[in-house]
């Protein structure tokens, strides 16, 4: 029987789609990317980056994000970091900071690592890590950020400090005169007077002297290449915006309180068009909620909340995810759009949802569902 030279490039072809239909299954591999799926590094095992960050550095992707363990009860080994040409390959780097056995340090293993976010200094020349941190045996208490620095992307970090946040400094947006001095904690949960209490401060007069809690974080670099640390403050109630120093290791103490008593976590942020656009989520714990947009001219605000910014198939539940960073394409006007989706038994096991922000015609950004996407222009 003669077979035409088209038909064995028919067959090698079928056969390529075959392989590349497996392995989309099981991995990101083959320059797309399909939100939710496991996602693999070219060794093969499983990444395990979560809610973290990617920046474009010495002509590579950085990803960095949580380690976390098959169970539960078993610590962190601290921040994993991977790197990749394409955003789709990614080869393990191993730990750019590590949790340390030196029994009461402030990352002892055991202690609580999450939301890690790098920035680069372009004066010092370093790379700086900021992520929420709280310490071994205390549960979500401390409610912590720490920051921790390196010559080079993929690190290690040397740890540096980790504390609460500009201790004794009001924030720019709220007067001791106006502020609550409403001590009593005990006021019933969510009645109008216990509302009025948060919006004038209750929480932040709380902990003016010892420092405002920081919990789920981002950083944000802007053009002027100032620094901001965007997290959730005042028992997860409010957001606060703090500036950084020029080194980026530290607060000015020039800082905002957002949407006071507004609960929202996991904040994300970008600029486009000088706006400044943030995704926030909820506070359900693990479980996902709606996502919120909020949009400002100035990263000081005044911002305004609008609607969830999520299209497509369980919208309604961010994609069943929750938001974590938005990362601007180098040198191009596109966006990435990240969120974890959880898995609470075995946080190893959480899945990784990007997809691309779209923009409507008013330039507002949004996210719609893709089961697989190319980053590629
Ligand atoms: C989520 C938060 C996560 C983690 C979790 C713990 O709301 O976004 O980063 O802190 O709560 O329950």
């Amino acid at each position: 029987m003669k077979i035409g030279f088209r038909k064995i490039l028919a067959v090698v072809a079928a056969g390529m789609l075959l392989t590349g239909q497996s392995m989309a299954a099981e991995s990101n591999e083959c320059g797309k990317i399909r939100p939710g799926e496991i996602w693999k590094d070219v060794k093969g095992d499983t990444i395990n980056a979560h809610g973290g960050c990617v920046i474009f550095a010495d002509g590579k992707y950085y990803w960095y994000g949580e380690h976390r363990a098959a169970v539960r009860s078993l610590p962190q080994e601290g921040v994993t970091v991977y790197s990749s040409p394409d955003l789709t390959t990614w080869t393990y780097e191993g730990l750019a900071l590590r949790a340390t056995e030196e029994k009461g340090h402030d990352i002892e293993r055991g202690c609580i690592i999450e939301r890690p976010k790098v920035i680069y200094n372009a004066k010092t020349g370093k790379y700086v890590m900021w992520f929420h941190l709280e310490l071994k045996g205390q549960g979500y208490g401390p409610a912590r950020c720490a920051v921790a620095v390196s010559d080079t992307p993929a690190g290690p970090f040397t740890f540096v400090r980790s504390g609460r946040v500009n201790a004794g400094i009001m924030p720019d947006n709220l007067s001791k005169q106006e502020a609550s001095g409403c001590a009593d904690e005990k006021m019933e949960w969510w009645t109008p007077e216990w509302r009025a209490e948060i919006e004038r401060g209750m929480f932040t007069m709380r902990d003016l002297n010892g420092g405002q809690m920081s919990r789920d974080m981002t950083l944000f670099v802007d053009d002027d290449a100032k620094g901001y640390h965007i997290y959730s403050s005042e028992d997860n109630l409010t957001l606060h915006i703090a500036e950084l120093t020029d080194d980026y290791l530290g607060h000015t103490g020039k800082y905002v309180r957002i949407f006071p008593g507004g609960h929202n976590e996991a904040p994300a942020l970008m600029k486009r068009g000088g706006r400044y656009w943030m995704i926030t989520s909820g506070c359900t714990g693990w479980e996902p909620n709606e996502a919120r947009l909020m949009t400002a001219d100035r990263i000081m605000g005044e911002w305004k909340q609008l609607p969830n910014p999520c299209r497509g198939e369980n919208a309604d539940k961010t994609f069943l995810g929750q938001s974590n960073y938005i990362m601007k394409l180098p040198g191009e006007d596109r966006f990435i759009a990240m969120f974890d989706k959880w898995d609470p038994k075995s946080l190893m096991n959480s899945r990784y949802l990007w997809l691309p922000v779209d923009f409507d015609a008013e330039g507002v950004p949004y996210v719609s569902w893709k089961n697989e996407w190319s980053p590629r222009k």
